[in-house]
């Protein structure tokens, strides 16, 4: 069995701290605001957050139900609770699942430690935006450096996972997690006194429904899949360690409450400062590396020493969220593979490593070498990002809705919800509506309305 954890989480805070620690990352600081930028501002900020509220929060009390029901990996849950069936490959597909975002994020998390450097060595000091574009792009088709940084994650994710150091990075991200919150505020502020951060403002705010397509409804859904670390296990692995007297309702709410507020953050930072400057929001991946450089750059252009305490700070902070959610995700295969095949962790451990830095470095080669090979018009790293986060996730978050809300018997759900009886139960009756209902006719309504069926 896998060993994380277990101590810490005894306590609310470890549970709580954990989860949350999977969930906040690059999806909320990345991926969030490109996202957004992509798709027009608020309109999508509104129905990601309806996606949160009655998709995300359900389908995290259900994988959190079905943890801490088995206790066993995302796999062996579903063959405790549902031996002999087919229900077992939903677990399956969502180790698949973890292994690829794993290959892709680790890409970007990689970014990060070149971006630590950058700041350290104070390269940001007199560059204008468009340098900072082209100093981006110029890095990141690079051939060599990014894969180096990727490689340089993922083994310092394999450290973590191998050693077991879980604690000191717990203890370390009570400390981490706070502070890059503090930080997200101060800078968050900055951004909106920058001139002309009106119209960022207003992009995140104010809402242009003409701007809705199908498209944004799956691209919406796919972040909150994403931001929440839901469909692929993850948090189905971490609940099998949790305490039988952890509410799992309130776990779920926190964790979202917070990994939304750190992406509506991250938006405040990123569009005024945007507009500010004139990069434009749908920049894509590239977006938060070209963005706040200039945030760091402008709004402490009196202040150099300021400058350069946040911006060292910021990637810091952002390769440590970065790291707590690689450590969720690689938990999931290592888990996996050392439990079904009876294998050593270290060992298992190693093939996850090694796989993802063999799919890593095809990712990150095709944002610059092979970036003329595609398929279905998209590369390597967007092929990547879209299936797992646009199919693979939802698809699955589909499967467990149905799986907690039709097919586990509903005294094990009850059981769970009120922790025995002991917790009080309206939640209880929206909960299993919502997943019986309204969980799964939404994603698949907004499935069929992507593939055009509905007109
Ligand atoms: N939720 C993490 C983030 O926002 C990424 C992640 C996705 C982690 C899926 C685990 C599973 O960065």
């Amino acid at each position: 069995m896998a060993k994380i954890k277990r101590a810490t989480f005894g306590s609310k805070v470890g549970v709580i701290l954990a989860s949350a620690g999977s969930a906040v990352g690059l999806g909320n600081i990345w991926r969030f605001p490109y996202e957004t930028g992509n798709n027009g501002g608020a309109a999508f900020i509104l129905i990601y957050l309806g996606c949160v509220l009655i998709l995300g929060l359900p389908i995290m009390i259900s994988e959190f139900i079905v943890g801490r029901r088995s206790r066993a990996n995302t796999a062996g849950a579903y063959s405790v609770l549902a031996p002999g069936t087919p229900w077992k490959w939903l677990g399956r597909i969502g180790v698949l699942t973890a292994f690829l975002i794993l290959s892709y994020y680790s890409v970007v998390a990689g970014w990060t430690l070149e971006y630590i450097v950058e700041a350290t060595t104070n390269s940001f000091v007199g560059k204008s935006s468009s340098d900072f574009i082209t100093s981006f792009i110029t890095f990141s088709s690079n051939p060599w450096k990014p894969i180096l940084w990727l490689v340089l994650f993922l083994l310092g994710t394999h450290f973590v996972i191998v050693k077991g150091v879980e604690k000191g990075i717990e203890k370390s991200a009570k400390i981490m997690m706070p502070t890059l919150f503090i930080l997200l505020i101060v800078l968050a502020i900055c951004s909106i006194l920058l001139p002309n951060a009106g119209t960022g403002i207003e992009f995140l705010l104010k809402p242009d429904f003409s701007k809705v397509t199908s498209s944004v409804f799956l691209s919406a859904m796919a972040q909150a899949f994403f931001s929440l670390s839901l469909g692929m296990g993850c948090l189905t692995t971490y609940s099998s360690y949790f305490g039988k007297d952890t509410n799992l309702t309130k776990t779920a709410f926190s964790v979202g409450i917070i990994d939304t507020i750190v992406a509506i953050l991250a938006g405040l930072i990123i569009f005024p400062a945007a507009f500010s400057v004139g990069i434009q929001p749908d920049a894509g991946p590239s977006l938060i590396f070209i963005t706040l450089p200039n945030v760091f750059q402008q709004a402490f252009s009196g202040l150099p020493a300021l400058a350069y305490i946040c911006s060292v700070l910021f990637y810091v902070l952002l390769a440590v969220a970065a790291l707590t959610s690689t450590i969720s995700l690689h938990e999931v295969v290592t888990a996996y593979l050392h439990e079904e095949f009876k294998i050593t962790r270290g060992r298992a451990a190693t093939f996850v490593t090694a796989g993802c830095i063999f799919l890593g470095i095809f990712c990150s080669l095709s944002l610059g070498v092979t970036k003329e090979y595609t398929l279905f018009g998209l590369n390597t790293f967007d092929l990547f990002d879209y299936t797992t986060a646009k199919i693979m996730l939802p698809l699955s978050g589909l499967f467990i809705s149905l799986f907690v809300g039709w097919y586990l018997n509903k005294k094990v759900v009850k059981a769970e919800i009120t922790n025995d009886g002991t917790l009080k139960t309206f939640l209880y009756h929206i909960i299993i509506f919502l997943l019986r209902f309204i969980a799964p006719i939404a994603i698949a309504f907004i499935f069929i309305n992507e593939l055009g069926l509905l007109k």
